[in-house]
């Protein structure tokens, strides 16, 4: 197979490239013609050496992402965030710093597992349905941050979800065992050898528990949606969060009308058909 980046190619430069994440996505660009890698850094490098690229990755630790994606946006580069640590607050302050850099795209992807991403959407479609929800999440004792930033876009997805409901029961929150809540949602946390990352959503219900599963078993998990965050980055504007956004995630029951035609004629959105799911 010819693996030449063709002259139209798409320029990427990686920070964090000699990191578990950064190597694969330098070994996906290096084996994608429509992709060519111009520069990666790690934590010697100079961030200057990003410069001249068409998209930025950054795959770096929590406390260096911000930098990376100051630089980014400031030298009008779009920029591709796989790096964990970002809040709903940090990304309300990129929003507004984005907003007078209109020419600038950032995507920030919590997770590139397709799979982790379907799972925390179904439990956000499921979150309006249920008071007591609670998660569990592993990861490998070498994670320094906690809970990891797929627990806390589940848990703020469910959270917005169910926002007309209000918060869901968690009893005794202020024991410490009781974990951390987000959006009211308590996140417990294991860190543990030989586990690459696993998260369970657990529902409680009258007389049911509902538990959404997901395990990642090898990195290989996030090679389909690291290309498809660098295929959309390409054209992206604004700050889009999560790769839900990038996936058709339209469900329709067989035998109901075709979507955007409900049964009386008229026509619906996508939440009309979230409800008749
Ligand atoms: N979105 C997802 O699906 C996903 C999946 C897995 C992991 N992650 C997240 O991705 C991030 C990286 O994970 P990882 O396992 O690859 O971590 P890692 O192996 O520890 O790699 C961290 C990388 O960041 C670099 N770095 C550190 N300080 C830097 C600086 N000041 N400037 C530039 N680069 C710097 C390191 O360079 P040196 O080698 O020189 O130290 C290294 O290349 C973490 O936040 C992790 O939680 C996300």
């Amino acid at each position: 197979m010819d693996n030449q980046p063709s002259s139209s190619a798409t320029r990427v430069a990686i920070a964090g490239a000699t990191g578990r994440l950064g190597r694969l996505v330098s070994r996906l660009v290096e084996e994608s013609p429509d992709f060519a890698l111009t520069a990666g850094i790690g934590s010697q490098g100079d961030l200057d050496e990003l410069g001249g690229a068409d998209i930025i990755v950054d795959v770096t630790l929590p406390h260096v992402s911000p930098r990376i994606v100051d630089y980014a946006v400031a030298h009008g580069v779009n920029v591709v965030v796989g790096t964990s640590g970002w809040s709903g607050d940090r990304i309300e302050t990129l929003r507004r710093t984005v907003a007078r850099a209109p020419a600038v795209g950032v995507l920030i992807i919590p997770n590139f597992s397709i799979g982790s991403v379907l799972a925390t959407s179904f439990a956000a479609m499921a979150a309006r349905f249920y008071d007591s929800i609670e998660i569990v999440e592993a990861h490998a004792a070498t994670k320094i941050d906690s809970p990891s930033g797929t627990a806390v876009r589940t848990a703020e997805l469910m959270g917005a979800a169910r926002s007309e409901l209000g918060p869901v029961g968690a009893p005794h929150a202020d024991q410490r065992a009781r974990g951390q809540q987000v959006a009211s949602i308590p996140v417990h946390s294991l860190r543990l050898q030989g586990i690459v990352a696993k998260q369970d959503v657990h529902f409680g219900g009258v007389g049911e528990v509902l538990t959404l599963s997901h395990e990642t078993l090898s990195p290989a998990a996030y090679e389909a949606g690291i290309l498809l965050a660098l295929r959309a980055a390409r054209t992206a504007r604004g700050v889009t969060v999560g790769l839900e956004r990038l996936l058709d995630l339209r469900f329709r029951i067989p035998g109901d009308p075709p979507a955007g035609r409900t049964s009386d004629g008229g026509t619906s959105g996508q939440a009309a058909s979230a409800t008749s799911a």
